[in-house]
């Protein structure tokens, strides 16, 4: 009745912006990421008949309200699997700070999946493990798989999982996330998700998404960085502008976010190969190769409004232990 898992959070290249299905998180999109190995959630799970209520304690403090419940919908997604309603105690961990502009709730939600899934020993496929993040957190169900992931949009719970396009180790490139800001930001994700349709502009990027999918998915077996990295920009600005264009509008940026485009911008002119990309906040997610990672995040390092840099390359799929965490 107790496993733990290790997962990794994901940079989406192209990105999941607006669902259909909002209880189901049925995206309006497919969309394509990296699983990373730098920022990982570290999750206990321990079904206990002596509990009275679920507890979660996130990096060391005992949490109450929407989180918790939040964590409780997901055990009984899980409970309900497996038939029977036992509580949990559940203990997670972030190798990176919540709210660094790194989807801690893709690798929490991920984690949490894998080490509950294994605590009531339901033998679910890969496929199904994916699906099941996903209602936990969309971007979750891309971190159940390792390496180069694509999110298959579907139509019903069953058919909208990740699967994987490369493993890890078929390219190496980093994310260098460099960290500006690490408020909590005032709108969730989950709320713009449902926002992006009021956008005049969301129609045309639907149309956008569809035709740049097939192309990373090729730029990624092929390696070609330049390829990836010009269309992974283009990805975040044009998903941006269903943000700013939004109502209410969603504004992500601080100026140190376009002191870093217009940064990445100049050094790539430079000769220096990199690429941008953001999330739903103001950090910026710096693409490189292996060869510059590092020239390139001593220049990061060096910008006055960076306060962090967090490297990260390819990750695995979700390690899972079973017992208490060692
Ligand atoms: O899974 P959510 O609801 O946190 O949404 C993630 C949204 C983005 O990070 C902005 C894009 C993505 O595809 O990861």
């Amino acid at each position: 009745m107790r496993a733990t898992a290790t997962a990794g959070s994901n940079i989406a290249l192209v990105k999941y912006w607006g669902v259909v299905d909002k209880a189901l998180r049925l995206p309006a999109n497919g969309s394509i990421s990296l699983t990373l190995d730098a920022a990982t959630t570290t999750t206990a799970v321990h079904f206990d008949p002596a509990l009275h209520a679920d507890a979660f304690i996130l990096d060391g403090r005992e949490t109450s309200g929407e989180i918790l419940a939040r964590v409780s919908a997901h055990l009984d997604r899980m409970r309900a699997l497996a038939g029977t309603d036992i509580f949990a105690n559940v203990e997670s961990s972030n190798t990176f700070p919540t709210s660094a502009g790194i989807a801690s709730s893709a690798s929490g939600f991920a984690a949490l999946t894998a080490a509950g899934a294994a605590a009531l020993g339901l033998n679910l496929s890969r496929r199904e493990l994916s699906a099941l993040a996903r209602l936990g957190s969309g971007s979750a169900c891309r971190s159940m798989i390792g390496g180069w992931a694509e999110w298959l949009p579907g139509t019903r719970h069953e058919d909208s999982y990740a699967v994987q396009i490369a493993p890890p180790e078929h390219w190496d490139v980093r994310d260098l996330v460099a960290v500006v800001s690490q408020e909590r930001k005032a709108i969730s994700s989950a709320q713009g998700h449902t926002l992006a349709r009021s956008s005049p502009l969301f129609a045309g990027r639907l149309r956008q998404v569809e035709s740049t999918l097939p192309v990373v998915r090729k730029a990624i077996l092929a390696r070609d960085f330049h390829v990836l990295g010009a269309l992974a920009e283009a990805d975040a600005l044009s998903m941006h502008s269903i943000m700013l264009t939004s109502r209410p509008p969603l504004v992500y940026w601080r100026p140190a976010t376009l002191e870093l485009i217009h940064a990445v911008q100049t050094w790539r002119a430079e000769g220096a190969p990199c690429y941008f990309t953001i999330d739903a906040g103001p950090n910026v997610h710096v693409l490189a190769l292996p060869e510059t990672a590092e020239e390139i995040q001593t220049r990061l390092k060096a910008m006055s409004c960076v306060s962090r840099v967090i490297a990260c390359g390819p990750g695995p799929c979700p390690v899972v232990r079973p017992g208490a965490p060692a």
